[in-house]
């Protein structure tokens, strides 16, 4: 962040629950009060909204619908996630660049968000198809007391957060798809992606990346590609702000992460339990090579989904080797 508007914009989002003084703006941004008057008027030009009182100064009311570190910022009821942001207009990947923050000892709660990402990665080195600003592409960093064979539990609990937030605004009922894919009438809608280094008893810290499509209009089915997509929109044929969502995600998934850390994995195991597809349904899988069938009646607590078959034996799946 470096021009003069957008440190203003930072100023003014930093104390929208109060009145800043020109003089006080002045004096921070080492510019005359005219300068700053000037660049007032035009952030109103450009769609932002202030209550101004004679001698109190200025309060910032509304912001424009772009995303940016401000206007998620402004707003966010968090205490510690996306309190730093660092946003981009274009990257290859932000999970690449979180890993790489994460590495370097960034703080607990960092978020990297890119309106395009020019090398989207999914899970199992797939391509994420994110070259468009219609979605939700963001990855933050975590650095929890778990041991690595917990981490799965952090893709399950993203997932229900972001059944809570599509819940939230529409009217949707979405199912996940085990591991870490969220669908819509069995479309996938949002996809998660953990990954988390550490040694045998201790997670160093786990970058935590969500894919979600929100106002795309359509998709095109690439080579790859083995599943059909859709987005919130095409869903609801409404336009979504990608500013609320991310606010939104950020504050559900910070309250339901301290859920985690205090109640361990229970509670959530519950909530994932509740939108999970095919629960009680028979599957058609896969180990070590040999097809098996087996009814899906459960998740354990590392994570994996359960399945028992006719002689009510279970068993535990770690791969997705699953013919969902
Ligand atoms: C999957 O379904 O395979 C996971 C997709 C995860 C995509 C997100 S978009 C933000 C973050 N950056 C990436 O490169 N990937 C994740």
């Amino acid at each position: 962040m470096s021009s003069t508007r957008e440190k203003l914009i930072a100023l003014l989002s930093r104390h929208s629950n109060t009145f800043v003084s020109g003089q006080w703006l002045s004096e921070q941004l080492i510019v005359s009060r005219t300068a700053v008057w000037k660049q007032i008027k035009q952030l109103e030009e450009d769609g932002y909204r202030f209550e101004s009182i004679p001698n109190k100064g200025y309060r910032l009311i509304h912001q424009p619908d772009k995303v940016s570190e401000n206007t998620i910022y402004w707003g966010l009821p968090t205490e510690w996630l996306g309190k730093q942001i660092e946003h981009y207009q274009m990257i290859d990947s932000t999970q690449t660049l979180a890993l790489k923050r994460a590495q370097e000892g960034c703080e607990q709660g960092l978020v990297i968000i890119s309106d395009k990402q020019t090398a989207g990665k999914g899970r199992r080195m797939r391509e994420w198809d994110s070259n468009n600003d219609d979605g939700i592409w963001l990855s933050f960093v975590l650095r929890p007391n778990l041991i690595p064979a917990q981490a799965p539990q952090l893709t399950l609990l993203t997932a229900t957060v972001l059944v809570k937030v599509i819940e939230a605004i529409t009217e949707l009922k979405p199912k996940i798809k085990w591991p870490n894919d969220l669908l819509i009438d069995q479309k996938k809608v949002a996809g998660i992606l953990t990954q988390a280094q550490g040694e045998h008893d201790h997670i160093h810290y786990a970058v935590i990346g969500i894919g979600l499509n929100v106002n795309q209009i359509n998709f095109q089915l690439t080579e790859m590609q083995t599943y059909q997509a859709t987005s919130l929109k095409i869903e609801t044929n409404q336009t979504f702000s990608k500013t609320e969502l991310i606010q939104l995600f950020l504050s559900h998934f910070e309250s339901l992460y301290q859920i985690y850390l205090t109640e361990g994995f229970a509670p959530i195991k519950q909530k994932w339990l509740e939108s999970a597809y095919r629960l009680g349904e028979q599957l058609c899988f896969k180990v070590n090579g040999v097809e098996k069938t087996g009814i899906f009646v459960d998740l354990s607590d590392d994570g994996c989904l359960i399945v028992e078959d006719d002689q009510q034996k279970r068993e535990k799946l770690y791969s997705a080797d699953i013919n969902w």
